[in-house]
């Protein structure tokens, strides 16, 4: 099996190295440039074997990461790859799912489907933001889980979290992180106003159990902010000893670290599925099984 490394821009140059090692596997460079235009060149250096693994995230700049991508799979297919797994760690454009709106784009069908006729035979990546985009696959694909990596980041920082989701939607991850950990978990009630303003309420959480303890605000995504900003404020105002941020995808616009940390966040850990000031937590070993 050869791993590729993207190199020269790419989204994930580091964490393939890391999965190739995991791994015990070849680390295939790849040459990537943008010409003066503004177009992309990539050129494969590398020995193609008949089992290939190309990890990519295509995160932030995204259209230019899933070129990339495509590019990459289409070439090893012409270049006599014969089985490609295709590792998206952070699968942009994965939160339009559906329509919201009449006349919208369903871009995360859009994607997958141009993924898979790039010639993608599987596709992994790490907590989708829905499930159900792997539907829009006719291939097969996994949705892996960082709830071990990040409880295991928590278990090292404290013996007395409580895990909290900062809306419903983040419950069922928040209960995976606190049942590896054997602690208790609740979650808050979040409306979004607008794409960039939330509101936050205590939900049913018992508002006692926060109190003295360090909490632990866990999501998949953290984008502007706004939602982890208003569930520290929830939480230190009931009593919490302390708050820190854990997410798997820290995609943090803007000035969001600043924010968090002025809302009185103690810490801010993301996974390197995307690169970061806060991407601390490796997801190279559950990519490493995925893919054996
Ligand atoms: C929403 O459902 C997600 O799980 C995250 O809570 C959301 O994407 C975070 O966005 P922001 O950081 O902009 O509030």
């Amino acid at each position: 099996m050869v791993i590729i490394l993207i190199i020269g821009g790419s989204a994930s140059q580091k964490l393939g190295a890391e999965v190739a090692n995991e791994l015990g596997e070849y680390l295939c460079p790849i040459e990537t440039k943008k010409f003066p235009d503004g177009e992309r060149y990539i050129r494969i250096k590398g020995n193609i074997e008949e089992k290939v693994v190309v990890i990519q995230s295509t995160g932030y700049p995204q259209d230019e990461n899933l070129i990339e991508l495509l590019l990459i799979i289409k070439n090893l297919k012409s270049l006599g790859a014969k089985e490609i797994k295709v590792v998206i760690p952070y699968f942009g454009y994965g939160r339009q799912e559906k329509r919201f709106k009449e006349g919208e784009a369903i871009s995360a069908e859009i994607i997958a489907n141009l993924i898979q006729s790039s010639g993608a035979n599987e596709v992994i990546s790490i907590d989708l933001h829905e499930d159900s985009v792997r539907n829009f696959f006719n291939i097969p694909s996994k949705n892996i889980s960082a709830t071990g990596p990040i409880a295991d980041y928590i278990a090292n920082k404290t013996n007395d979290p409580i895990i909290i989701a900062p809306d419903k939607g983040a419950l069922g991850f928040a209960e995976e992180i606190s049942k590896i950990l054997e602690c208790d978990s609740s979650y808050l009630n979040k409306v979004r106003i607008s794409p960039e303003k939330v509101e936050t309420q205590i939900a049913d959480i018992a508002i006692n159990s926060v109190k003295g303890k360090d909490a632990f605000v866990v999501d998949d995504i953290i984008a502007t902010g706004g939602t982890i900003v208003n569930a520290i404020a929830i939480l230190k105002k009931h009593g919490a000893k302390s708050v820190s941020v854990c997410c798997v995808h820290p995609i943090l616009v803007n000035d969001a670290i600043l924010k968090i940390y002025a809302a009185g966040a103690k810490s801010i850990a993301g996974t390197d599925s995307l690169k970061s000031e806060v991407s601390c937590i490796s997801v190279a070993k559950i990519i490493a099984d995925a893919v054996r």
